[in-house]
């Protein structure tokens, strides 16, 4: 019999305020387990139990991304994958993108490791563009690699792990409501003002430098977003009172995660978290809309095999 594995990738925080498809980190024990064998023939089977997504491969991202890369070895070897979700498409939380990054892994590990994790990203955003219409690596990179990343370039595709403050602590709150990523691309401006790309490109600057440096004030002043933020906040119901209460109660910074509806926040110290995570909730609870709240140090292994 062949042999079966498991593998974990994490879901993540895209964007995070200013770096718009450039910044992503990854979460803990938060995201997609898939198990994975290979088959004596050349078909890709996949099954994701509980959940209403499509099982033909050209069709699902997982299949998708583990096809970009059987293409490059000129592979005919097929996989049977189960996919166990934990976090809902179209979440926010880099659902679609834990789904690939866990069948290009788990492929690469039972045909021997011919790539690097890194070399897995360009595969994996294969299944990215399937769901948003254009391939973006700030949630796969992340998934995979683990840490703080951020995207240098696409064309050549460029990633670096960023160093970061290891306290860091994440609260997201979830409301049960779907962004479908196209969509919350296709409202983007598809031109900037000088003025608004200087104030952006200033944050990123900053937020690199007070993640490297523990600089708190820094990464404080520089966990904005004045370009994409103002026009898909609309898409969240509530999203100022929560970035409110956030910041209120001592966040870093609070934006939207990935294209929405989840909603992030930085801080340091689980009694700040605890506070964030309670305001949060109020938010909702007052809106009346159901949420998931999740609480996670950002996690610097990425995907993984659990057995
Ligand atoms: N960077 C992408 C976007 C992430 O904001 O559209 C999608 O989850």
């Amino acid at each position: 019999m062949d042999k079966i594995i498991k593998v974990f990738a994490a879901a993540s925080v895209s964007n995070v305020g200013p770096g718009f498809d450039i910044f992503g980190y990854a979460l803990n024990d938060i995201g997609d387990t898939i198990t994975m064998s290979k088959r004596t023939d050349s078909a890709i089977d996949i099954s994701c139990p509980g959940f209403n997504l499509p099982t033909n491969p050209n069709e699902n991202v997982a299949g998708v991304a583990l096809q970009a890369m059987l293409d490059r070895l000129e592979s005919m070897q097929g996989f049977n994958l189960a996919i166990s979700k934990n976090v809902l498409p179209g979440s926010g939380l880099g659902s679609s993108a834990s789904s690939a990054a866990a069948a290009v892994f788990g492929a690469n590990e039972l045909l021997g490791n011919p790539f690097t994790k890194t070399e897995l990203v360009e595969f994996a955003m294969a299944g990215e563009a399937l769901v948003s219409g254009k391939p973006h690596a700030d949630n796969v990179a992340p998934s995979l690699l683990g840490g703080f990343v951020l995207v240098r370039s696409y064309e050549p595709l460029d990633v670096a792990k960023l160093q970061y403050p290891k306290e860091l602590i994440t609260v997201i709150i979830h409301p049960q409501i779907e962004v479908k990523t196209s969509y919350a691309k296709e409202i983007l401006p598809k031109e900037i003002p000088l003025a608004l790309a200087v104030k952006q490109w200033g944050n990123i600057a900053g937020l690199v430098s007070g993640l490297a440096t523990s600089n708190f004030d820094l990464i404080r002043n520089s966990l904005k977003d004045v370009i994409i933020e103002p026009v898909r906040s609309h898409l969240i119901p509530g999203f100022y009172d929560l970035q409110n209460i956030a910041l209120t109660n001592g966040a870093l910074g609070c934006s939207i995660s990935g294209s929405g509806p989840s909603v992030f926040a930085l801080c340091v110290g689980e009694e700040i978290a605890e506070k964030i995570e309670t305001g949060f909730g109020s938010v909702y609870d007052k809106l009346e809309i159901d949420y998931k709240i999740y609480r996670s140090f950002i996690n610097d292994e990425g995907t993984k095999l659990i057995s």
